[in-house]
């Protein structure tokens, strides 16, 4: 019991001093998506839809929940943006070549079929961005006519 006692006091200490490093958080002022709605067009809709359940893990603006005060919840939540930011950065659009975004639309529409994204453990949380097939099917037509586009451009002239 002694043993216990002593191994949970080790972990509490850890824990409370988890909490005094915190992860630099993902935060942009003003129109960080505007390349990338100037280009693909969405809808309203499609916008609000990719705001709400997107942008938070691919775009260089993050909407922090309250428990991101939370060691080591803060961290996990810093992984996933660092990981699916590394993927697909909708803030980062204009730097990508138009193969690149001709091939992301392509993901995003095939994420969305295979109903892989958002990630299960984000919606859990959000439910705003739990999408209905109707959101599901406006973002895939709006991803592949969007991407029609760019392989156009890609022809030579
Ligand atoms: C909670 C964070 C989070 C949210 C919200 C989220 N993603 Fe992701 N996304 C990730 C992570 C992490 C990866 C990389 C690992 C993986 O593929 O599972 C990723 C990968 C991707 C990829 C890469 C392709 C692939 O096949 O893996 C695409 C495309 C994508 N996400 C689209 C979306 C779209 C569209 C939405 C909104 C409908 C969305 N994601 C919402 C975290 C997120």
């Amino acid at each position: 019991m002694k043993i216990i006692k002593k191994i949970a006091l080790v972990l509490l200490l850890v824990l409370i001093a988890m909490q005094f490093y915190r992860p630099a958080k993902n935060l942009s002022q003003g129109n960080h998506t505007s390349d990338f709605i100037a280009e693909t067009n969405p809808s309203t809709e499609v916008q609000v839809i990719l705001e709400n359940a997107c942008y938070d893990c691919h775009s260089n603006n993050t909407k922090y929940p309250w428990y991101n005060n939370v060691a080591p919840l803060s961290y996990w939540l810093s992984d996933h943006v660092e990981e699916g930011k590394s993927e697909l950065n909708f803030s980062a659009w204009g730097s990508y070549s138009n193969k690149k975004k001709s091939h992301k639309l392509e993901e995003v529409a095939e994420v969305l079929e295979e109903g892989e994204m958002p990630l299960k453990s984000y919606t859990l949380m959000h439910s705003e961005a739990e999408l209905t097939a109707a959101q599901k099917d406006a973002v895939i037509a709006w991803a592949n006519q969007s991407r029609l586009l760019y392989e156009l451009n890609q022809q030579p002239q």
